[in-house]
This record gives structure tokens, C-alpha cells and sequence, in this order.
């Protein structure tokens, strides 16, 4: 499944809005004594969780970005250079300097589908993964959480879909439209049948079983006015997926993105999820 820079670039300020404060906060609390963590996130796309999380982890970074896609991964190189107060290349590496963090970004191209965790000793800091893990198989779940686990390795894991959504003004065909997206979420996204909503009660009860302390959060988009791009976006994508399956008469279809695209409130349901060695 490929997913466009630009659709990325559209959620990122909505996603930074909605990622749970109190998991933050913890995690914060958790390096606090540290001056350095090496970081691993998992479908980095184009680096927004690198900009959502830096300036809660110690002064000095080292990120390795693992993603599949070598057009995001050049484009996460573009963006977090723009980003940056200022920006090098040493080798591989690229070198930013913000706002008092010195951070070292590798770019790593990968199927994770083939290894949840494909990094070389030694075990990062954290591994991080934001709008990922509901398209990962139960399967794939259960294999990351026994190799986190075995090395002990920090899971900040947010933005997972729970499976609710919520649009004002109600149509009559919302909890269809909603029922046959939620089946849509299951369907293969190049790890297996995808965990979808459930992925982050999947990936809280392996890590905790196993001994992890795991908080849960959870992080909706309320996409308004000012996110209205996105909201038209994602409501076009629902309806895509409902023609997909062909469960609903196409013509109900289009009368409910109608209204969606001059609809006031689109709300989705995520949930953030954080596990620490025990
Ligand atoms: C919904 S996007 C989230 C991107 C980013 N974490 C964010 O929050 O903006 C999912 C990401 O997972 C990556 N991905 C999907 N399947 C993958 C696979 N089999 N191996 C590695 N990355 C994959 C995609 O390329 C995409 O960048």
C-alpha cells in the first residue's frame, strides 16, 4: 500500500494536534535523565513523528527512519532539512540542529513486512510508529511485541484507528458507511488481513502479558474548518473504500459524501498506545 507525501503533508498538523499529551508527557519523564537516545521509527514516511517527538527527548538524537517507500524517504530528507534550524550531510547521516537538539536522521529502505524490527545490534532507545500499526496483521503485531520485549526496547505507538468515527451533521447512511469501512480497514495492506481497529488493544495485550507497562490514550482528529482539506480527503477515501466493497447502493454512497464534503465535523477515533520494560 503506497501512501502520497502529500497526504502525509495534510495530516501531519492534525496528527500533532491529536497525539494524547498524557503519553507524552510520560515519555518525556522517562528520558529525562538521559542526554542522548538512539531512535527507531517504523514507517517513518516522510518524518513527522521525528518532528512531533524531538523536542521531548534528550538534546542529542540519533533517528534511523525505516520505511519502504524510497520517494517518502527522500522527502522526509527534504522536509526535516527545511525544517531544521540548520542542516548537514555526513555520510549517510543527515545532521540537524532545532531548537537546541543536535539530531542525526538516517534513511533506512526496508520491508517491514518481512522483519518488525529490522535494525542492527545494538537495541535502540524507542521505537516509535505513528498511523502504522492498524495496517499490520494480528500476526505481525504478536512478532514485534516478543522482539521488543526480548530487548527490552521502549514502544510509542499512536495514531492507531480505533474504529469509531463520528460526522455532524448525522445521515442516515453514517453506521453503514461506518460498518463497511471498519470490514475495509481488515483487508490486506501488504502484511496480511490488517488489525485495523483492533490493533491497539492487539499490540496493548501482547505488550503487557509480556511484562511491559503499557498506557493507553486515546488521540481523535477533530477536523473542523480549519482542517477541512483533510476532512474532504479522508471522506472521499471513505467513500472510495464503501465503492470498493459494493455492500452499499453507489448512488447512497455519493448522497453521503455530498453531505460529508458540506458537513461541519468529521471526528475519528485513534488510540495512542506506550510501553515501558518492566
Ligand atoms: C499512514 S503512513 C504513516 C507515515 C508516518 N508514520 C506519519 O505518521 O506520517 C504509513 C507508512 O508506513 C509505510 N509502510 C507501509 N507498508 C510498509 C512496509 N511493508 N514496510 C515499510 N514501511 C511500510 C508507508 O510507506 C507509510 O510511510
Amino acid at each position: 500500500m503506497s501512501f502520497s507525501s502529500s497526504w502525509l503533508a495534510l495530516r501531519e498538523p492534525a496528527d500533532l494536534k491529536a497525539r494524547a499529551p498524557e503519553l507524552l508527557q510520560v515519555l518525556e519523564g522517562f528520558f529525562s535523565s538521559r542526554d542522548y537516545a538512539d531512535i527507531v521509527d517504523l514507517g517513518s514516511g516522510t518524518g513527522s513523528t521525528l518532528r512531533a517527538l524531538q523536542d521531548i527527548l534528550p538534546k542529542r538524537q540519533s533517528w534511523r527512519l525505516i520505511d519502504n517507500d524510497p520517494d517518502l524517504l527522500a522527502a522526509a530528507g527534504d522536509e526535516l532539512a527545511a525544517w531544521a534550524d540548520s542542516a548537514g550531510v555526513h555520510g549517510d547521516a543527515l545532521l540537524l540542529e532545532k531548537a537546541g537538539r543536535s539530531i542525526r536522521v538516517r534513511f533506512i529502505e526496508a520491508d517491514l513486512a518481512a522483519d518488525p524490527t529490522p535494525w542492527e545490534a545494538p537495541h535502540p532507545d524507542l521505537v516509535t510508529a505513528s498511523a502504522l500499526f492498524d495496517l499490520v496483521s494480528a500476526e505481525w503485531i504478536d512478532r514485534f511485541a516478543k522482539a521488543v520485549v526480548t530487548a527490552r526496547v521502549p514502544v510509542y505507538a499512536s495514531l492507531n484507528y480505533d474504529g469509531r468515527a463520528i460526522w455532524e451533521p448525522a445521515h442516515p447512511a453514517d453506521e453503514d458507511i461506518l460498518g463497511c469501512f471498519n470490514r475495509h480497514q481488515g483487508s490486506d495492506k501488504g502484511f496480511g488481513p490488517a488489525s485495523g481497529p483492533q490493533a491497539a488493544e492487539r499490540l496493548t495485550s501482547r505488550l503487557s502479558a509480556q511484562g511491559f507497562h503499557v498506557k493507553t490514550a486515546s488521540s481523535p482528529w477533530l477536523l473542523t474548518d480549519d482542517a477541512r482539506p483533510l476532512a474532504d480527503e479522508l471522506n472521499r477515501g471513505v467513500a472510495n473504500a464503501i465503492h470498493e466493497i459494493g455492500e452499499i447502493d453507489g448512488s447512497v454512497v455519493e448522497d453521503w459524501l455530498q453531505a460529508r464534503l458540506q458537513g461541519d465535523e468529521t471526528r475519528i477515533g485513534h488510540t495512542d498506545v506506550l510501553g515501558l520494560p518492566g
